[in-house]
């Protein structure tokens, strides 16, 4: 594990991002025990992606900190002991939809409606899809078909990541009374060293297919960096795709692809038929090696999108569609669930303008991505959360984390201020995986 103060990591990031530019292979000049690390991460998982990759576009230039401006902490009820963190009754939209997320068993298209999705939607007709659920996961369903990464964190997070096992006796993991899955982060009131946390990736693979999230609510707050994510092997070759993703106290999701030399975003991007509810925060260009592993990246015009915009909203439906056309990104607020998702007949043709879009005029997904594996994690500072600690400017973020919490460093406020990650965690409702038919 390599922990690096952020003075160092912003100084480390610059000479990245002007070898980045000079045209070199950033992952060059990564430290040895990084790479040894990368090498070391490599062998043990098929879908690594992130790991390499330096994520600070968007950010803005350090403003001062001034101290003694200190952000108050409201205490919720504890997920696990609750339906909800509204009030531990089970009224929320969680449960409106837990009851209709629950099979588990893949199920094909037939009649109007989807398996066990129709009664829930008695008064609903949806043309059937053409798209097959293959697997599908909610509550303890979660314990299998993932494996848990529990070695260190390869974008130096101050997070220990646990196995299973450990997960399970910390309650880091459990099923909430509304019957969805809950990944979160210690809230031990101080940690000499790293904050346990989670990451868990499908032993499944995907090549193409509808990607459906269904969530209550997200990590958030000053040290966080969620993410829900996909990638293939032989970083960046099998290219990456990141869904959900964004840090600290961000209120708009970022959607981001990290590829091969080759692929890239239209520059007409956002009209016509390439409309997309986000701007473009970096730039066109989406080869990892020639971005400073920066990738290519687009951020919601929403403020329900991500963090506590999303959480205050009841979360909401995620989908992320890849296909011979592109990959698109889709996110649904929970009030406005399209019904064909709902009834697990999805209809990506039916759903509007995307948040994201790559499409494969230049970004050809056969070419560029394969054997994806999907990935959870929260980690704590580290290259994005940690980088922009003192940062200002993204939505959500118009004071920096520095200043709201009057520490001067990310690792520093996450070793001593355990209770502040009451809101660090994932409550899910489902994942699923529909393919016309499975290609892993
Ligand atoms: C849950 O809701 C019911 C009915 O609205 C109410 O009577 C009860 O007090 C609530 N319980 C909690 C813990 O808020
Ligand atoms: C991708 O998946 C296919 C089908 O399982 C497999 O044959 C192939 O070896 C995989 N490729 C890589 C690079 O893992």
């Amino acid at each position: 594990m390599v922990l690096l103060h952020v003075p160092t990591l912003v100084f480390l990031l610059a000479q990245l991002m002007s070898l980045a530019e000079a045209g070199f292979a950033p992952h060059h000049s990564l430290s040895r025990a990084t790479e040894r690390l990368h090498k070391f991460a490599i062998r043990h998982s098929a879908g690594l992606a992130r790991d390499l990759r330096v994520v600070f576009y968007g950010r803005d230039v350090a403003d001062q900190i001034p101290l003694g401006s200190h952000k108050v902490y409201c205490k919720l009820p504890d997920p696990f002991n609750n339906g909800n963190v509204n009030g531990g009754n089970s009224t929320s939209p969680a449960t409106a939809t837990s009851s209709s997320a629950g099979h588990s068993t893949p199920t094909s298209a037939s009649g109007t409606h989807g398996s066990t999705t129709a009664a829930a939607q008695p008064t609903t007709s949806v043309p059937v899809s053409q798209f097959k659920l293959q697997d599908s996961w909610s509550g303890s369903d979660f314990y299998s078909g993932w494996s848990f990464w529990d070695t260190a964190d390869p974008t130096h997070g101050n997070v220990q990541f646990v196995d299973q096992q450990t997960a399970q006796s910390n309650q880091l993991v459990g099923v909430n009374s509304a019957g969805n899955f809950l990944m979160r982060v210690e809230t031990t009131p101080q940690v000499s060293g790293n904050r346990k946390s989670i990451r868990i990736t499908t032993d499944n693979t995907y090549t193409g297919g509808i990607f459906i999230l269904d969530a209550v609510h997200m990590p958030t707050g000053c040290g966080t960096w969620p993410a829900f994510w996909s990638n293939g092997p032989n970083w960046p070759a099998g290219g990456e795709i990141d869904i959900v993703e964004g840090v600290n106290d961000y209120t708009n999701n970022q959607a981001t692809i990290h590829t091969n030399p080759g692929c890239t975003i239209p520059s007409n991007t956002g009209q016509g038929n390439l409309a997309v509810t986000a701007d473009i925060v970096g730039g066109l260009n989406c080869a990892a090696a020639e971005t400073g592993n920066a990738g290519c990246g687009m951020r919601s015009t929403s403020s329900s999108t991500y963090g506590a915009g999303f959480n205050s909203n009841g979360g909401g439906v995620y989908a992320m569609a890849w296909d011979d056309s592109g990959i698109r990104v889709f996110f649904f607020p929970r009030n406005s669930i399209p019904d064909d998702i709902t009834a697990g007949q999805p209809n990506p043709s039916s759903w509007g303008t995307p948040m994201a879009i790559w499409p494969s005029s230049q970004c050809n997904p056969s070419e560029f991505f394969y054997n994806h594996s999907i990935i959870f994690d929260t980690t704590l500072c580290g290259d994005w959360a940690g980088g922009v600690w003192a940062s200002t400017g993204a939505p959500g973020q118009d004071q920096s984390c520095a200043a709201r919490t009057g520490v001067a460093t990310c690792q520093e406020y996450v070793q001593n201020n355990g209770a502040a990650f009451q809101q660090a965690y994932w409550e899910v409702v489902s994942v699923k995986v529909y393919q016309k038919s499975r290609q892993s």
